[in-house]
């Protein structure tokens, strides 16, 4: 049977979560996956973008957001001056996604292997301690706000977790097949913008 992740993770280092995640086998997806795919960016990035899990480029290169979408991210983030290289936190976006493992084929997370993956996510926030959380996407809305409603009745609003304010935006796959929603996209960077630069 799949073994738990250490019920430690809440109290790993940048070096121990590295190793928990690299060779966790706590559910299904280990088996599928050429490597896991932790995160990037400043550890103390000021920003943190959670995505939904790994595609084929991500499961082959080992860094989140490397793909199609991955170049949508990161021009949406230098269009505000963002970037997961920057050497400043201000300037710094830290990106991690809800899954360390690529689903078969992309096909959506379950429930179980978003809960098995969560204490990762959530150990990955506690240490860059964010000023700001974008979560791109309905899965990474479900895992951070316990939500279910759709993205297009989340978004425009503040949210928070564990206080640190959290805007919620369409994810860049999905962005890359629905053009007319990148607008709203664009609206909710300038939230995210406004809101951190209010607090
Ligand atoms: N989509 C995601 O949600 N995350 C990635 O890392 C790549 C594509």
């Amino acid at each position: 049977p799949p073994s738990q992740p250490p019920s430690t993770v809440s109290s790993l280092d940048w070096t121990g979560l590295r190793e928990a995640v690299s060779g966790c086998q706590a559910c299904k997806l280990c088996e599928g996956r050429t490597q896991t795919v932790f995160g990037v960016g400043h550890e103390r990035a000021h920003w943190m973008v959670v995505g939904e899990a790994p595609g084929e480029q991500e499961d082959l290169q080992g860094e989140p957001f490397v793909g199609t979408a991955g170049r949508l991210l990161d021009s949406m983030l230098r269009a505000i001056s963002l970037s997961r290289g920057a050497a400043a936190p201000e300037q710094s976006v830290y990106i991690a996604n809800t899954l360390k493992c690529r689903p078969p084929r992309n096909r959506n997370p379950e429930p179980e292997e978003l809960a098995r993956c969560e204490p990762f996510l959530l150990r990955q926030i506690e240490l860059v301690q964010p000023r700001i959380i974008l979560a791109m996407g309905r899965f990474a809305v479900q895992s951070l706000l316990r939500s279910s409603e759709p993205i297009g009745r989340l978004r425009g609003r503040v949210h928070h977790f564990h206080g640190v304010p959290l805007i919620v935006t369409y994810h860049p796959a999905y962005l890359l097949r629905n053009l007319t929603d990148k607008a709203r996209a664009w609206e909710d960077l300038c939230l995210a913008l406004d809101t951190l630069q209010s607090t």
